[in-house]
Parts: C-alpha cells; structure tokens; sequence
C-alpha cells in the first residue's frame, strides 16, 4: 500500500515569486491498484510522481509504503521499489546498447555484478521475456535499441521496468508520444503486465479513453487537490463527455 500523507511543495522561483502546488494532499493506493491519474496541464500530476520517485525530495509530509516511510530515502534508493517509464521514449534504456544487452541489464537490476557478468544471460531467458509481445520486439535481440521505433522503445521499457517486480510503477504520459494504434498497443501490454504481477501502478495520461477504459480507480487532479476519485461500476461506466464536463468547470 502506498500512502501519500499531507505533502505540502512549494517551488520557489530565483526571481522570489513561489508556486504552491500542493497543499496538505493526502492519497491512499491500495496494493495492486491500477490507478489512472488524469487533469489540466500544469496541475502536479509529474509533480506527483517526482515526490514518489524521490526526484523531488525537499517536501513537506511523508510517503509510506507498506507501512514504511520512504520520504528520506534518496531516489537512487528508491530505484529498488519504485520503477518509472516516461513519455520520452528515449529515456528508459541504454540507447547505445542492443535489446539483449538492456534486458539483462534490468534483469541483473541492484546486483554488484560487473558490466560484463551482467550482460550474460541465456538466449532463452531473455526470449521468454519477450513472449507474447507485439512490435516484434524478439527479432530486434542484437540490434542497438536507439535504432528502435518509439512504440518498440517503449515496450522495452515496460517490460525492463517491471522484470523486477516493482512495488510500484509510476507511467507518466508513457503513450502520448506514440501513434493511435502503438498508443493502444502499448496499454495493452502495460494492462496486461500491471495486472499479472500485481504491480501497484500511477498512470497519468490525457487519453481520457484509456483512463476509462483500464485501471481499477480513476483520480482527476486540480490545482493539486483530488476533485475525482471514482472506482468500479462508476468509473467504468463513465463517458468521455462526463470527463470533459468536468475539465470545464474545474477553475
Ligand atoms: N522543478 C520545478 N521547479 C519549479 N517549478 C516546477 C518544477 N516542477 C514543476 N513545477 C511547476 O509545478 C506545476 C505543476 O507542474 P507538473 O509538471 O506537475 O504539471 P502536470 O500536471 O504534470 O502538467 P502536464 O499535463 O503539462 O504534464 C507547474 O506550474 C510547474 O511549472
Ligand atoms: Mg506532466
């Protein structure tokens, strides 16, 4: 279980003016939720999941997952529990380096291995790890994955991200930069990994359609508060237009 306890982030700026983004918000998400985090642009939705990552550690408030408080852990420390795929495709993985080479590095993920101890892996796993996946990620094994399209970057991604078993996977507009049929592609297989491993997952997108359709709860954030919170038969029985309306009045 993830809890998020009065976080309170001011940023101040070097010209002396602030900007309060949060201000005592509070969240609970339960271990194994799948949870869409929809809302205007500059809202805090990455703001969010920065304070979770530990990238932004100066905050007020505390994180607690399991019962334990992380706020003090430093994000590198974080990396064990909390695993991240970003919009940019490019970011996430080792450019230079094949698919092989990128897998067997996430699957040797917090081991003191050396470099090359942690490149050898058995073809076999590392095409297990592919099964099933489309983007025909398997024939691309030996080729440098900056040579990859976005969509295939991005189930990379996904799956180096989670062969750990993450307590918790934080996916911040990890579709937005695909095409309408890659976007699709890619929340299916996010669906279907968060949902075999029972990964305790925070999706923020502006594709209302998927924060509808996928995920077990879906929060709407305004101005830094939580004006939405909708889950099960409620949720999934929402409209787009329902959404939008709500994006109107929210000021
Ligand atoms: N490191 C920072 N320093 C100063 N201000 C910041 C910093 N990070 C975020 N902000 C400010 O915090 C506010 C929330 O930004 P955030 O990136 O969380 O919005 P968002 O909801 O993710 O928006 P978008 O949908 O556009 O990605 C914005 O006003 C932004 O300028
Ligand atoms: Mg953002």
């Amino acid at each position: 279980m993830l809890q998020i306890k009065n976080i309170s982030k001011t940023f101040n700026n070097p010209y002396g003016s602030s900007n309060t983004v949060f201000k005592d918000l509070s969240l609970t998400i339960n271990k194994g939720e799948f949870v869409s985090i929809i809302g205007s642009n500059g809202t805090g939705k990455s703001t969010l999941l920065n304070i979770i990552s530990g990238f932004i550690n100066e905050v007020h408030g505390d994180i607690l997952l399991d019962g334990n408080s992380i706020t003090k852990l430093p994000e590198h420390k974080r990396t064990q529990l909390i695993s991240r795929v970003f919009q940019d495709p490019s970011l996430g993985t080792c450019p230079s380096m094949t698919v092989r080479e990128n897998l067997s590095l996430a699957l040797n993920k917090g081991s003191l291995l050396n470099l090359k101890k942690c490149l050898r892996h058995k073809t076999e796993d590392i095409e297990n790890l592919l099964e099933d996946i489309s983007l025909d990620l398997k024939k691309y094994l030996d080729v440098q994955v900056k040579y990859l399209s976005g969509g295939q970057r991005q189930a990379l991604s996904l799956i180096m991200s989670t062969i750990t078993n993450p307590k918790i996977l934080l996916l911040d507009e990890h579709t937005a930069a695909l095409d309408p049929k890659t976007s699709n592609e890619i929340i299916d297989l996010t669906n279907k990994i968060v949902k075999e491993k029972n990964i305790t997952t925070l999706m923020v997108t502006h594709n209302l359609k998927h924060a509808i359709e996928y995920g077990d709860r879906l929060i709407m954030l305004h101005k830094g508060e939580v004006i939405l919170d909708i889950s099960g038969e409620e949720k999934s029985s929402l409209a787009i237009e329902d959404i939008l309306e709500k994006f109107e009045y929210a000021v």
